[in-house]
Formats: C-alpha cells, sequence, structure tokens
C-alpha cells in the first residue's frame, strides 16, 4: 500500500490521497460524483490513521479554553490543546458561537497532522436560545408533528450557531416523579414514548445534511437510567428481563428505526454492570441485534465513574471495560486518549474494537459534511439571521399551547371573561421570566421567557392587578447549585389576599422555579414548594373562584388543590413563550388538549407509579381485610391518570365495535367508536386505545396504550375513530425470551385517557 500527501496552498484544501491495493485512488476530503462512497472514504481516512490518532477520535473534551483569549500555556488545558492540534479530539462540546466553533475548527483541520474536522455537541434539550416546553410538556401534546417540528426549530437554531450535534432525545422510561429528569423525557408510557423519540429524532436529523439546518441526535441514556432506585439521580438501577425489553428499549429501538446516528450511554449500572461496560447493551443488543451503525459516546465521565461504582480500579481499567463494552468516544474522562494505546498494544483491547469505532465516529463526520466543508456550520451572517428568529417565536408559542393540560374546570371558570372582570394575578412564578425556561435551557438568556404576567397583560378589557404573595426560593436560583427555598418569609401575604378579596377571579401561578428539576434535581417532597400551599389556601379563603396554573417540570401532589380550587391548569415549563401561550388558553383563544403523560400522584408514597402495572396475585380487596395488594391510607390510583386532560369542549364516547373478534396472523382487527363534542365549542382530543393481553407465559400489564389519533371536532360534531389492531401490534418479551405474539384472549379500551372503559374483546389465533 503506498500513501502519497500533497499539501496544497491552503491548508484546509489539502488534499489525501490513497491508492489502495485495487489500484483505486480515493481522495477523502474531495467530495464528488465519483468518490461520494463513505465507506470508501472513510476507509481511505482510517487507513492513514496511527493508533493514537484513531484513538484521538474516540476522544471528547469540553470546551477548555477562552478561544478568544492566549492558548493555554500550562495545566489540564494545555495539554488538551496539544492533543487538539495532534488530533487527538474526535469532538468537543459546550463551545458556542460560529466565532469560537471556526477558531477551534481551524486547529483541528489546519494544524492536525490529517486535518480530521471535529464535531461539536451541546445540551439542545428543548431549544438553543428559543425554547419550547420542557420535553415532558411537549409530550403533553401528543401532537407527534408538533414535537417534530419543535426538535426542526431547535436543531437550525443550533446549527446556526456552529454546533452539529445534540445531546437528545432524552429516551427514558421514567415512572417515579421524584427524579429530577423526569422534565427531558416523554414520561411514562413505551408506546407515547416511542413514537416521540422517533419524531424528535426526525425533527434533528431532517431528511439529511445537506443544508446546515438540521444537526446530528443523541439518543440518551442507554439504558434505564429513568428507573434508578427510589428516584434518586445517579442511583442505581436493578429491573428484570421483562422491563428492560418490554419497557425501557423499545424508544432507544425506536430511535434507530428513525436512523438517530449517535447513542449516549448512562451513568447508572443496570443488574450489577455500570451501562458504560456493558457490552451487552452496546455490543449485542445495540450494534448487534439493532444493527446500529451510528456511535456511542459515554455520559459525561460516565467512564472514570466506574472506578467509584467498584467496577475497574483505575482509570487504565476503566477504559478497557468501556472499550470492550463498546463505549466509542469518551466524554471527560480522558481514559481512552491516556491509557487506550498501551491497552491495546497490551492485547487487553482489541485494535479492531478501535478500528470500529473510530470507523463510526469518522463515517459520521462524511454524513455531516464535514470533510466537504469544515465551517458548514459557522457562517456569522447565518447564525445573525437564525438566532431567535420570528418563525421560531411562532413556533415554540405554538408548541406551547398544545402541551398545556387542563386538569379541572368546574362550572367552566375557564375560559375567563375577556372584559369588565377584575382579575387579580398571584404568585412569583407569575411574574417570573426564567422559570418558564425550565431546566437544560441551553443558551437563553435569564429572564428571556414571556411571563403570565406579561401574556395577561395583552388581554386589556379587564382590570389585572399582580402580587406575588410569596417567593419561592431565596436568592437566585443556579443551574448547578442547590435551590434554597423560602419556608419563612410570609411578608406579601396580606398584599395577595386582599387582591383576592377585591377580584372576580384570582389566577394563582403556583409550581416550580425552573432549576427545581433536571440533573440532579430529585426530590422527596412534591407538594407545593415552600409556602406556597399556604398561601394557595389562604388566598382561597379569601376568594373562592381560583384558577390554579400549575408550573413545574414532573407531576406534583395536588390533592388539596384538586378538592377545592375550580379550576387547575398543568403548564409544566413551556419555555420562552410560556406567558403568552398560557394566557391564552386562559382567555379561550386557545381551546387546550393536552392530555398528561405521566400520572399524578396523590403521595409521594405510592411511588413509584404507572397506569401499565401488573394484576398482582391479589388485586381485589376492601371492607376489613388487608390480605390484597393496596395502601392502608391511600388510594392504589393516581389522582390524574396517565392520558387524561380535559378541554374546553366536552366529549362523548358510544358504540366501540371490532371489524371481527377473532384475529390471526395475516389478518387485523378494525376497533372504531364514536366521538361527539356535545359542547357549543371547537376542539381537539386524543382518541386512545389501550389494549389488555388477559393470560401470557409471563403476565402482562393491566392495559398498555397501543394507538391514539389527535382528532378535531367541531361543536355538535360527530366522528368515527378507526384503530387496527394486528399480530405484530401485540408481540411482548414473552417468557421463551423472545419477541412473539401469544394466542389468546385480550380486551381492547377506548377513551380520552387510561381510564377509559368503553371495551370489546378479542381473540387471538393461530
Ligand atoms: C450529563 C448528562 O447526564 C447528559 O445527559 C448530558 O448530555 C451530558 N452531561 C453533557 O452535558
Amino acid at each position: 500500500m503506498k500513501r502519497r500527501v500533497f499539501v496544497l496552498s491552503q491548508a484546509v484544501a489539502i488534499t489525501l490521497i490513497w491508492s489502495c491495493s485495487t489500484h483505486k485512488t480515493v481522495t477523502y476530503n474531495q467530495p464528488s460524483a465519483k468518490n461520494n462512497d463513505i465507506e470508501r472514504r472513510t476507509d481511505s481516512v482510517l487507513n492513514l490513521m496511527t493508533l493514537e490518532e484513531k484513538i484521538g477520535q474516540m476522544n471528547q473534551y469540553n470546551g477548555f479554553w477562552e478561544v478568544t483569549g492566549p492558548a493555554p500555556k500550562d495545566g489540564a488545558a494545555a495539554i488538551k490543546y496539544e492533543h487538539l492540534k495532534k488530533g487527538w479530539v474526535g469532538s468537543m462540546l459546550n463551545v458556542l458561537g460560529t466565532k469560537d466553533v471556526r477558531a477551534l475548527q481551524k486547529i483541528a483541520v489546519e494544524q492536525s497532522r490529517l486535518h480530521i474536522p471535529i464535531i461539536f455537541g451541546y445540551d439542545v434539550i428543548h431549544g438553543y436560545q428559543t425554547l419550547s416546553p420542557i420535553p415532558l410538556g411537549e409530550s403533553a401534546s401528543w401532537d407527534l408533528e408538533a414535537i417534530q417540528k419543535s426538535a426542526a426549530i431547535a436543531a437550525e437554531e443550533a446549527a446556526a450557531v456552529g454546533l452539529n450535534w445534540t445531546f437528545a432525545p432524552m429516551v427514558d422510561i421514567t415512572r417515579d416523579a421524584r427524579w429530577g429528569r423526569v422534565m427531558e423525557g416523554a414520561g411514562e408510557d413505551t408506546f407515547l414514548g416511542s413514537k416521540i423519540a422517533y419524531a424528535r429524532v426526525k425533527g434533528f436529523q431532517g431528511e439529511n445534511f445537506r443544508d446546515a439546518k438540521t444537526i446530528l441526535a443523541c439518543t440518551k441514556h442507554f439504558a434505564a437510567y429513568g428507573f434508578a432506585e427510589a428516584g434518586r439521580d445517579y442511583n442505581t438501577v436493578d429491573i428484570g428481563t421483562s422491563t428492560l425489553y418490554n419497557v425501557v428499549l423499545p424508544p432507544f429501538k425506536a430511535t434507530v428505526d428513525a436512523g438517530v446516528y449517535t447513542f449516549m450511554n448512562s451513568f447508572n449500572e443496570i443488574n450489577g454492570v455500570p451501562s458504560t461496560g456493558s457490552a451487552f447493551l452496546q455490543r449485542d443488543i445495540l450494534k448487534g441485534n439493532w444493527g446500529f451503525k451510528g456511535f456511542v459516546v459515554s455520559d459525561w465521565g460516565s467512564m472514570a465513574e466506574m472506578i467509584a461504582h467498584g467496577q475497574a480500579k483505575d482509570g487504565k481499567q476503566a477504559a478497557e471495560i468501556a472499550a470492550n463494552g463498546g463505549s466509542d468516544m469518551d466524554m471527560e474522562s480522558s481514559v481512552y486518549v491516556e491509557h487506550l494505546a498501551a491497552l491495546v498494544r497490551e492485547g487487553k483491547v482489541q485494535e479492531s474494537y478501535i478500528d470500529d469505532s473510530a470507523r463510526r465516529i469518522l463515517r459520521t463526520k462524511f454524513e455531516l459534511g464535514l470533510f466537504d466543508d469544515p465551517y458548514k456550520y459557522c457562517d456569522e451572517a447565518r447564525e445573525k439571521a437564525t438566532v431567535g428568529k420570528k418563525e421560531f417565536q411562532d413556533g415554540v408559542l405554538d408548541m406551547a399551547k398544545k402541551s398545556i393540560v387542563l386538569l379541572k374546570n368546574q362550572n367552566d371558570l375557564l375560559p375567563l371573561k375577556k372584559s369588565g372582570q377584575k382579575i387579580a394575578l398571584i404568585g412569583a412564578l407569575a411574574n417570573d421570566k426564567s422559570s418558564p425556561l425550565g431546566s437544560w435551557r441551553g443558551a437563553a438568556k435569564d429572564g428571556s421567557a414571556v411571563s403570565v404576567l406579561e401574556g395577561m397583560q395583552k388581554y386589556p378589557g379587564n382590570q389585572l392587578t399582580f402580587e406575588k404573595g410569596v417567593e419561592v426560593a431565596i436568592g437566585t436560583p443556579v443551574f448547578g447549585s442547590e435551590t434554597k427555598i423560602n419556608m419563612t418569609d410570609r411578608s406579601e401575604f396580606q398584599k395577595a389576599i386582599t387582591a383576592a378579596e377585591n377580584a372576580d377571579v384570582v389566577v394563582m401561578v403556583l409550581g416550580e422555579i425552573g432549576f427545581q428539576t433536571g440533573e440532579g434535581r430529585s426530590r422527596v417532597n412534591l407538594d407545593l414548594p415552600g409556602l406556597q400551599q399556604e398561601l394557595l389556601e389562604a388566598v382561597y379563603k379569601a376568594n373562592k373562584n381560583v384558577v390554579l396554573v400549575v408550573n413545574s417540570g414532573r407531576p406534583l401532589i395536588l390533592n388539596w388543590a384538586d378538592q377545592n380550587i375550580p379550576a387547575i391548569v398543568e403548564a409544566w415549563q413551556l419555555g420562552t413563550q410560556s406567558g403568552n401561550a398560557i394566557a391564552q388558553v386562559l382567555y379561550g383563544d386557545y381551546n387546550p388538549s393536552g392530555k398528561l403523560p405521566m400520572s399524578f400522584p396523590r403521595n409521594v408514597g405510592q411511588l413509584p407509579i404507572y397506569y401499565n402495572h401488573k394484576s398482582t396475585g391479589r388485586p381485589n380487596g376492601g371492607g376489613e381485610s388487608v390480605f390484597w395488594s393496596h395502601y392502608g391510607d391511600e388510594k392504589n390510583t393516581p389522582l390524574y391518570p396517565f392520558g387524561y386532560g380535559l378541554s374546553y369542549s366536552k366529549f362523548e364516547y358510544t358504540n366501540l365495535r371490532l371489524s371481527t373478534t377473532s384475529l390471526s396472523d395475516n389478518d387485523r382487527i378494525t376497533v372504531s367508536v364514536d366521538v361527539k363534542n356535545t359542547s357549543k365549542i371547537d376542539g381537539k382530543e386524543v382518541v386512545q386505545m389501550y389494549i389488555h393481553d388477559l393470560f401470557g407465559s409471563a403476565t402482562r400489564p393491566v392495559r398498555e396504550l397501543k394507538g391514539f389519533e389527535m382528532t378535531a371536532l367541531k361543536a355538535g360534531e360527530t366522528k368515527t375513530v378507526s384503530f387496527d389492531i394486528d399480530k405484530k401490534l401485540l408481540e411482548f418479551y414473552t417468557a421463551n425470551n423472545r419477541w412473539e405474539t401469544e394466542p389468546g384472549d385480550f380486551t381492547v379500551f377506548i377513551g380520552g385517557n387510561s381510564d377509559a372503559t368503553l371495551s370489546a374483546n378479542f381473540k387471538y389465533v393461530n
């Protein structure tokens, strides 16, 4: 094999030509109709690389220096800088803005021996600077098209500032609201979660990377991070095969089907093995069974954390376990760059594993088009014209409205009248322009959200007064620090009570401040934080016409409110346009249609709580006997079930029917229901289908979501909504340790939430 290197006038235009034994010449940074064959171009680079350079591709650093200042001369930053110049950095994260990205890319492309561009990643979780609702909020829309569009907006804005990789979507199924990261996912359900995961990948990645408006998505956290014991972040995960295959893995698989380019593994161990070192997950399932062609990045420092887990004795062993386990890129542990070459030479890690990882990463760079133009994402003019543009604001507003869930609306207190009313708006969160940004707020500036106060001020027909009533937090909450909650200062209570006394209607905005959820934000207490419950009760005493708007990144405990407050709206943390979205819903300019993606518990003691639980051997009881599966001091059921949400319209479900009651292999059953809007207001309803597999080789959940459809119904209109059921829809990971559909009896339910009662029975026979 012969290698020749030509250096042209501009370093970027350096052309490396590799002549392979078949006498074909391949230039890896010269696209043309002839050589845009990505596999061959990837091989052509790989064949030029030293072992250290290949390992360099597997190394990712956090932005380590102010690019506008002098180059680092000492310490860790200086070492990283040298690595960058040597081509020992495959990717960087947290470098923002075309200017900085360009400067760093220039070093990689012009100063490293092989001029290989790097990938720039960032946590674009629900937007870059223009924020959509937190992912849990978006999921409440059940609107896959809107969710895909929201991801596309995030991608376009991020791509305009030099980024080409987001660490999203998080597809961890979670049943425990104590876990602060529930805000980042799609909630408790595998079917809904899989559809949303698919949509988000399509939104971020688009059809291709040609126009620099799309970026790589990264499915995380592989796997089972959402099952951290007791909802405590980073805690141990221990789940059985059935839960792993039937509940946890399908959303991950859905993103592979959507063509996701990257995966991130997780901090947790699962059944005794840290995911970062799990060959079972990464090699057997992901790259083996699912045929995933992209690469896996570790979570932040998770390779080195295998030492604390008690699996690796030092960084070198951590690198060995991670590489053999199938982790392709090391995020910020530096164990690959330090130890992997030695491990290969000692025969502890096969070189073919290094080749495979480097190939996956390089191939992705070709797919992005970085070899053709490493500065493709670094157009300053585009950056200026794109960030925060009007079209994005409209898009995230639309998404925010669709995410709102109406939990209660006694006597149609909502929507509010638009004129002639005295409205008291109460709660510190009503005037908070940062909390609606939630956690993982990307590069959004503090105070950049529209507050509820600002939103409501756009309706001038009423007389609006505002009182904060009580502060939620003490001081300014910060991303990485514990939030101090106000438990003592009631000095503003009286003003709020007086405002309530003088009002026709009170709107109270209560809940969590933006940084009370997210990574490292587990809580055991899920009541309204601080003194807010006390304020709510005091205000209610003064005026019973209270509309409670809840801002939260997770389900909260709302029992008292549910029993007393006539109208309750779950408004999550809705992003940049939050206040406008809430005001439009409160005033009826938008008719809410959101449905809960997580059950709202009555008590923290019920957690984990989820609708698709198993029956148990003792599901029924009552009276004096205690010998059945229950709590002595609380119901088993949640306060608001999964899938629940009201509208200003009213919907009636009738006439559930099946096309046939017996399903065979190549057949299908059509199940239909009539849905009528019995109100005088046009609206939308998410019609949901659940199926119960009555008996199985392994026990089956009491019901599982298997279909849903957003249906628009004019006032008085009736529509028939139908779903098809086939063998595939009924399959599960059985006691035989494979996916199959077992013959037997099934019940199908259709309705507006997971408590749907209209039902019919059918059989699957083969
Ligand atoms: C740790 C988080 O677990 C992960 O989700 C995130 O992408 C990385 N940090 C990078 O910020």
